[in-house]
């Protein structure tokens, strides 16, 4: 990957000209400015993302309302329980593949969980993210409309479920949000719709990619492996490991703004209406910030670790992603003895991150040496 530069215009983009963003200083300066640099960029409703000023303020808090420590530890169990479960039912000494056997089960699985659904969704939410992904690579607006509506769709249906039962509906945070307010009123349908869908439409997919991304450097690179197992009970330290390998290879890639004011940003004057892509993961990897970007350094990158953002659309949801890694990584490590590489990698398509296809050999004792194949070890309890 060549050195970040100045902010390149896009050479794809007809209307007002797109730059792409790719400087860590720039992208850090970008995020932080939100008053030049407006997230209004869609003309849906994106709660809380596509919300500017007072109108993001009076939203971001009912957001991060769910996301505190507490809420996440009384999760923990049971997301725990959902990934030693999936990492239970993968085949040990045989290929597994890191996203779809084991990242997007483990994801759609832990936010059903999370927000009440029920587990027949699972299917329903599996196919839905086959055909968003395809429809993302085929940058059709048509098709990526179709599949939108269906998603907001089985949103609504779940929150009418909930409005209908009143007092009967279940105490989980689906039906939190139909009884929330902002500035005292209710939120409208259209509201919950759309801070479910930025729940799920694109988180689910993000989680199940950063599994990818975490399992397959530790199987590449065995003495970070060795490492991180060693130190696997100490939650800091893992939970930077994490951020650090995610650091290294950002499936996340960007996020848009729209400049609110003539300004300037890298040396590159910027009019009003002018589109930028902030690209998170090739400011993860400026060398002028990180020096060698694949240097594997948890504690000194942490502070300038752009994964989850910064300014005031820092991820809210950083906490839930965490505890989701952190619990998936911890199963996988007590359930085996050592993950290999098998077979190469193949990367998503632009303008997706992370991979298509990363698979990994799970081993446990037994199989490391040579006492059988194909041994099934259950994860010993914690
Ligand atoms: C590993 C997975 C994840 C990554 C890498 C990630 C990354 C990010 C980044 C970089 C932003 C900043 C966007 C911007 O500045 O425009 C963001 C915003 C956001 N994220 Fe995440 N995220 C992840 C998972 C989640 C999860 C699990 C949730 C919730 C369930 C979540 C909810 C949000 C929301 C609501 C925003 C918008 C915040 C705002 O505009 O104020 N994210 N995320």
């Amino acid at each position: 990957m060549s050195d970040p530069g100045p902010p390149a215009r896009c050479p794809a983009s007809s209307g007002p000209p797109t730059w792409h963003v790719t400087r860590h200083a720039d992208v850090v300066a970008v995020a932080q400015d939100a008053r030049s640099f407006s997230s209004a960029v869609s003309r849906h409703l994106q709660i809380p993302n596509g919300l500017d000023g007072a109108e993001h303020a009076r939203f971001r808090p009912l957001v991060e309302s769910f996301f505190t420590e507490d809420r996440m530890d009384a999760l923990e169990p049971d997301l725990r329980a959902i990934a030693a479960e999936v990492v239970r039912s993968l085949p040990r000494d045989h290929p597994v593949e890191t996203v779809a056997d084991l990242g997007r089960p483990f994801a759609v699985r832990a936010t059903c969980t999370w927000l009440g659904w029920p587990d027949s969704l699972e299917t329903t939410l599996l196919d839905w993210m086959r055909d968003n992904h395809a429809a993302t690579r085929s940058a059709d607006h048509t098709r990526t409309s179709e599949v939108a509506a269906r998603f907001d769709a089985i949103i609504t249906e779940l929150t009418r479920v909930r409005r209908d039962a009143g007092e009967a509906a279940p105490g989980d945070v689906t039906t939190e949000l139909t009884q929330a307010t902002v500035d005292g009123r209710p939120l409208e349908d259209a509201e919950i719709v759309s801070i479910l869908r930025n729940w799920t439409a694109g988180d689910i997919a993000s989680v199940a990619l950063c599994v990818g991304v975490v399992v397959r450097y530790l199987a590449d690179h065995p003495d970070v492996q060795e490492q991180v197992r060693r130190s696997r009970h100490d939650r800091g330290a893992l939970e930077r490991a994490i951020d650090e390998m995610l650091r290294i290879d950002d499936p996340f890639v960007a996020n848009r703004r729209v400049v609110a004011e003539p300004t300037e940003i890298g040396g590159v004057a910027l009019d009003r209406g002018d589109r930028l892509q902030l690209r998170w993961t090739a400011a993860n990897r400026d060398p002028a910030r990180f020096g060698d970007p694949d240097a594997y350094r948890p504690e000194e990158n942490a502070p300038h670790n752009l994964v989850y953002g910064t300014g005031p659309h820092v991820c809210p949801g950083r906490s839930l992603a965490t505890l989701e890694l952190r619990v998936v990584l911890e199963e996988v490590l007590d359930a085996t003895t050592r993950i290999d590489s098998v077979g190469q990698v193949v990367r998503e398509d632009p303008p997706l991150g992370g991979y298509a296809s990363a698979p990994v050999v799970l081993r446990t004792d037994a199989s490391t040496t040579g006492a059988g194949s194909g041994i099934s070890a259950g994860a010993p309890s914690r």
